[in-house]
């Protein structure tokens, strides 16, 4: 897989320190971090912005996000295609310190792995429904290139798939749509899957953190939260808000009510 690619000083690699988004992220993966203040981080799907305008529509954030999400299709394991390495790669040249979270969906990581692992982003997600059998080697394989390593569940997709990788991953993405598209409704059964997970984390001591995207807006974002969340995915709700970057400020508020008044 991705094994053979060097390593580079790139801002969310393992040893970063310099960013805010990643920096919190540092807290929760070595463990150090208090829980009890628990801090939602905010990642912008870049597949709900207008593709002719995905420079202008990052900077319309105002620098009010903490990690870029950059879904990527391949026609093949979801019916949709999105953006391919071009991107990725054009990403962190205009933003060299940007946390970049690639969450494929696609078939042939062995292809394509080291093609997201040259084009320097921070994060590589892989489904857990991909290959079962070869997981455990994909996730290995993205941390030893020196990025941080996700697995990701479709909705029909049990905690049990992905016990195999918990304890080396360092984000377990719950899918809270169909993998795809986007623009479509939360599945509310979704969000007790992140409540396993925040169990078996704490149950094992595993450090990944839960990600969740599709579907999560302004009046469900609290519910996310609360189910153990701690990476929010919002993709036209924010990109269709008429102020990107004061919108996700006030889907922080309503996180912060909701665990204020918990
Ligand atoms: C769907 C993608 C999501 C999508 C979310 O397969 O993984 O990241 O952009 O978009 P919304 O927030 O519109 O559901
Ligand atoms: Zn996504």
């Amino acid at each position: 897989l991705a094994g053979q690619t060097s390593v580079r000083p790139v801002s969310g690699r393992l040893d970063c320190q310099e960013e805010d988004g990643a920096m919190e992220a540092e807290t929760y993966w070595k463990g150090t971090g208090s829980r009890t203040r628990r801090r939602v981080l905010f990642a912008p799907s870049l597949l709900g912005a207008d593709p002719l305008c995905v420079g202008a529509a990052i900077d319309g954030l105002g620098g009010r996000y903490d990690w870029l999400h950059l879904d990527i299709m391949d026609g093949h394991f979801v019916r949709n295609l999105s953006f391919g390495t071009a991107m990725a790669r054009a990403l962190r040249r205009r933003y060299p310190d940007a946390f970049i979270d690639a969450h494929l969906m696609v078939d042939r990581l062995d292809v394509l792995l080291p093609l997201f692992v040259d084009a320097e982003v921070s994060l590589i997600t892989v489904h857990a429904e991909t290959e079962p059998q070869l997981l455990h080697a994909a996730l290995s394989s993205i941390r030893r290139s020196g990025l941080r390593a996700g697995v990701a569940m479709g909705p029909a997709t049990g905690v049990e798939r992905v016990r195999p990788v918990l304890e080396i991953a360092d984000l377990v993405l719950v899918m809270s749509v169909t993998p795809g598209f986007g623009g479509q409704s939360l599945i509310e059964a979704t969000l007790e899957r992140s409540r396993d997970l925040v169990r078996l984390r704490a149950a094992e001591g595993h450090r990944y953190l839960i990600q969740m995207d599709g579907g999560i807006n302004e009046e469900n974002v609290g519910r996310v939260a609360l189910a153990g969340c701690d990476v929010v995915v919002t993709g036209s709700a924010v990109f269709q808000s008429p102020d990107p970057g004061a919108f996700l400020e006030s889907m922080r508020v309503k996180v912060k009510e909701a665990l204020d008044d918990a």
